[in-house]
């Protein structure tokens, strides 16, 4: 190119204005998107509209500094939001986090961007990051699963979900044309990493407890016998709490010709991973038996204010899936590449303050509860079901969803259910109890509604409908 013509005869248009790079855009503001067409408007099909009460990201004014308007405001939001938080936090019972707990220790830490990028076990160039606490959390989990410390590879995952999505990829990586066996009440997330990797996946049948039916496995099996198994596991399902049969499982695949360089397990552990181990008759979950990995959430039956989880794979493994990534001066082997490294603080403090022994007390606790609350349920007259390893109390739906959204019970169906968690007393069963059996007083007192009958989701014994009491 010669005095602003191209070679090829083109003519460019000559930059008459000095190039500044450090010029920015004379409006920052971006107009807000709006639209008249009503058949844009967003149609929510469950829970409520968030929209309607958000909370609208406004720009300062120039002279907020001055006048400390604007930190006033924010102030009085963020305290109505505390107020909101604790009476919300007083009236939960229908999802499996554990809501008590006191890190008032840690908030030193909040002013640090704490991020262990790569692979724990192998520092980064990236100086502020936590690892020593992971390794340190990694390997009590190691311990309680059985596996030394030289034969496991894991990290701190932001939940449970990521547990089973790398725990599956896992599966695929040791055996890429396997197929992808789940129980149907396993978890979405499962169903999810199947999507995801473009996995075949076959969903076995349930018991009415909810555990895995190992008939149904067998026959499933047997239709695919030319291709390698991976299975999904269940300690704990989300919404009966059932414990699939580990050994039954393992059982069914070793005489239906499955030997174990033919199968891989993954143990999904979020909901009662923590908790089987210090339950006498569960099946024990243990890398001594042909399981590949386990995957538990850090915020559930732990309690920590932000999702997390625990995820431990064998280390011979992890090669196939890990990359050296020279940016990171580390190894890329987890499903996200920033990771939280405040997590592995909390759960460091939690274990270190209640030990395996602190940790058996809280599930003798929730057991107990849970009992007392399945107890009081039938008393009343109400279906419920409890299965024997676990917390989860499954009942009749409430009528009024006005109720539900008050306990923050979770729904499916005809049934509802609450998780003991260490934080659920006594106290808070009886609180919650007397409102149920007062209200549905008034919900079937004329006789025209009547309680749903649940026996197909329960068995018949547990359901107290019309039909079955
Ligand atoms: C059995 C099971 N697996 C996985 C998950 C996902 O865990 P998270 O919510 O920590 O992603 C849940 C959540 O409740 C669960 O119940």
């Amino acid at each position: 190119m010669v005095d602003g013509s191209l070679e090829n005869g083109g003519e460019v248009e000559i930059l008459l204005e000095k190039f500044d790079p450090t010029a920015v855009v004379a409006e920052p503001l971006p107009p807000v998107v709006t639209s008249n067409d009503k058949a844009n408007d967003r149609e929510i099909v469950l829970g409520r509209n968030v929209h309607t009460t958000c909370l609208t990201v406004t720009e300062p004014d120039v002279d907020d500094e001055f006048t400390g308007d604007k930190d006033a405001y924010m102030a009085s939001v963020l305290a109505r939001y505390r107020k909101t938080l604790l009476e919300r936090t007083k009236c939960h019972l229908g999802y499996p986090y554990n809501l008590d707990f006191d890190y008032g220790a840690l908030a030193q830490l909040q002013h640090f961007s704490i991020n262990n990028l790569g692979d724990p076990f192998i520092e980064s160039n990236y100086g502020v990051h936590s690892r020593q606490f992971e390794v340190g959390v990694l390997d009590w989990f190691a311990r309680l699963w059985e596996i030394e410390r030289s034969e496991y590879w894991g990290y701190i995952t932001n939940c449970g979900t990521e547990g089973n999505l790398h725990g599956i990829l896992v599966g695929r990586e040791v055996f890429p044309d396997g197929i992808l066996y789940a129980s149907q009440e396993s978890h979405y997330s499962v169903f999810k990493a199947a999507r995801m990797y473009r996995m075949e996946c076959v969903k076995v049948g349930t018991l009415v407890s909810g555990e895995i039916d190992c008939a149904d496995f067998k026959v499933k099996l047997l239709a695919n016998k030319d291709k390698p198994a991976i299975i999904n596991v269940n300690i704990g399902t989300t919404v009966k709490g059932a414990v699939d049969d580990l050994d039954l499982v393992i059982q069914t695949l070793e005489e239906n010709g499955f030997n174990h360089d033919r199968f891989y397990i993954h143990c999904d552990g979020a909901l009662f991973g923590l908790m089987m181990p210090f339950v006498k008759r569960a099946p024990k979950v243990t890398f001594k038996k042909p399981i590949g990995s386990v995957s538990v959430s850090g915020h559930k039956f732990v309690g920590c204010p932000m999702p997390c989880g625990v995820q431990i794979t064998r280390l011979e493994h992890i090669n196939a899936l890990s990359r050296n990534v020279e940016y990171l001066a580390s190894r890329d082997a987890t499903i996200m590449g920033s990771r939280n490294g405040h997590a592995p603080i909390f759960l460091w403090y939690t274990l270190n303050k209640k030990g395996y022994k602190g940790f058996q007390k809280e599930v003798q606790k929730c057991l107990r509860n849970a009992h007392y609350l399945k107890g009081r349920l039938h008393a009343a007259g109400i279906s419920a079901m409890l299965n024997e390893l676990s917390s989860t109390v499954v009942f009749e739906r409430p009528l009024d969803e006005e109720f539900v959204r008050r306990w923050q019970l979770a729904c499916q169906g005809n049934i509802a259910h609450v998780v003991v968690m260490p934080n659920v007393t006594i106290e808070k069963l009886d609180d919650f109890l007397n409102e149920l059996v007062e209200k549905r007083l008034s919900w079937y007192q004329d006789g025209e509604v009547k309680p749903p009958c649940i026996a197909a989701d329960i068995g018949s014994e547990g359901c107290h409908c019309t039909l079955h009491k």
